[in-house]
């Protein structure tokens, strides 16, 4: 294993009774140093793999390595991880100070050693001067600051944060946002986050994965995941996407709408049934002639930086448009894309296969 893993997952199953399994054969590896999200709907796992994780539970099959040892049933208590959960389960009626301390008490540690400690961890999220305070006199940011410190002030090599900042108004959610991922640099620890907001993930993440019904679906930087979505379910997860059924003809050649276009995918089957993906900012408006798709506008919209229209083509396949040129709702106009524009899918393939897909293929062409 390579020394920057941290932690890893290999083949990891969790079923609860006999029903479907919550995680399924999950495989992945974590960096150290590096801001991790974890990004599904609700009831995709999430919660389940940071518990797994944490030790508050125990997988059914597969192994869990931290630092290259297998800790599958190590326990929580022994293990160099923190949590911050989705509440911050602080203690309502303990100072900042005692909320932070807690944990060093536990240990046992000297109490010199530890008013240094929490005036560091305190000093990290910009809560000096709060030390008396009760948690039920602080905010919502506050508290989430504490419930951080909280986790720091132990110096674990992963923290694990579970929907942080769900339960905060958007403004000062945007805020967190910054707040966590400076916060994450200084400190150079290992973050995994949870989330099911895509943007969130977008602006926050080295690494992605996206979940969904217990398995991952594909991990990458945002920008991988966000130009080169996998299947069906990332393109529509992660923002906005046109979606439509076509085939492969052969490689570089793809049919859909009824007209054939190239395009930069290959290995795929002949003729093989795929689902295409081309994002509202990739089309570009033209006149009727110069575009590679015909549509109807039906609605439009000003999103401050760019229109957003809604078309139509003949076959009733919506088409979304960002555009900073406006067009008139009932026009005719062309769409133009470029070749690169088009994203082939295949059918609810996910990442695993696609690398094994990618790899027959290349042994393929060396032959
Ligand atoms: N203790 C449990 N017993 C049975 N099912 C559970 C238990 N904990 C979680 N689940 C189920 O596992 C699935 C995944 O849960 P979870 O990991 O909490 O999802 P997420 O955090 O992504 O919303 C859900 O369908 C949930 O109902
Ligand atoms: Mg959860």
């Amino acid at each position: 294993m390579n020394s920057s893993v941290i932690i890893q997952f290999e083949n990891v199953t969790k079923q609860y009774d006999q029903d479907r399994p919550v995680l399924d054969n999950v495989s992945f590896e974590i960096e150290r140093g590096k801001f991790y999200t974890l990004l599904g709907p609700s009831g995709c796992g999430k919660t389940t793999i940071l518990r797994l994780i944490a030790g508050f539970t125990e997988a059914s099959s597969g192994d869990i390595y931290f630092n290259g040892k297998r800790i599958n049933t190590l326990p929580a208590n022994k293990r160099q991880v923190n949590t911050v959960f989705q509440d911050y389960a602080l203690f309502p009626h303990l100072s900042v100070y005692e909320n932070v301390a807690f944990g060093l008490r536990i240990k046992k540690m000297k109490e010199a050693d530890i008013k240094v400690k929490v005036k560091e961890a305190l000093q990290f999220v910009n809560l000096v001067g709060y030390e008396n305070r009760e948690i039920t006199e602080m905010s919502g940011g506050q508290r989430q600051r504490v419930a951080i410190a909280r986790a720091i002030v132990n110096e674990p090599e992963v923290i694990l944060l579970d929907e942080p900042l769900s339960a905060l108004d958007l403004k000062l959610r945007t805020e967190m946002q910054y707040e966590l991922r400076e916060l994450q640099r200084r400190l150079g620890i290992t973050f995994i986050f949870v989330t099911h907001d895509q943007e969130e993930a977008l602006a926050m993440s080295d690494e992605i994965f996206v979940i969904n019904e217990g398995k991952i679906q594909q991990s990458g930087s945002p920008t991988d995941i966000y130009d080169e979505p996998i299947n069906r379910f990332v393109a529509d997860f992660i923002g906005e996407s046109n979606i439509v059924k076509g085939t492969m003809v052969r490689d570089y050649l793809v049919e859909f709408t009824g007209k054939q276009f190239e395009c930069v995918d290959q290995g795929l089957n002949p003729n093989e049934p795929v689902e295409i993906v081309i994002r509202p900012e990739d089309l570009e408006i033209t006149s009727l002639e110069k575009g590679k798709l015909q549509v109807q506008v039906d609605s439009q919209l000003f999103r401050g930086v760019h229109y957003e229209l809604s078309c139509y083509d003949n076959a009733g396949n919506e088409w979304l448009v960002h555009s900073t040129k406006k067009a008139a709702v009932g026009d005719q106009i062309g769409l133009y894309f470029e070749p690169e524009a088009i994203h082939v899918m295949r059918l609810g393939e996910t990442e695993e296969e696609f690398d094994r897909r990618l790899e027959a293929y290349k042994d393929g062409e060396g032959e």
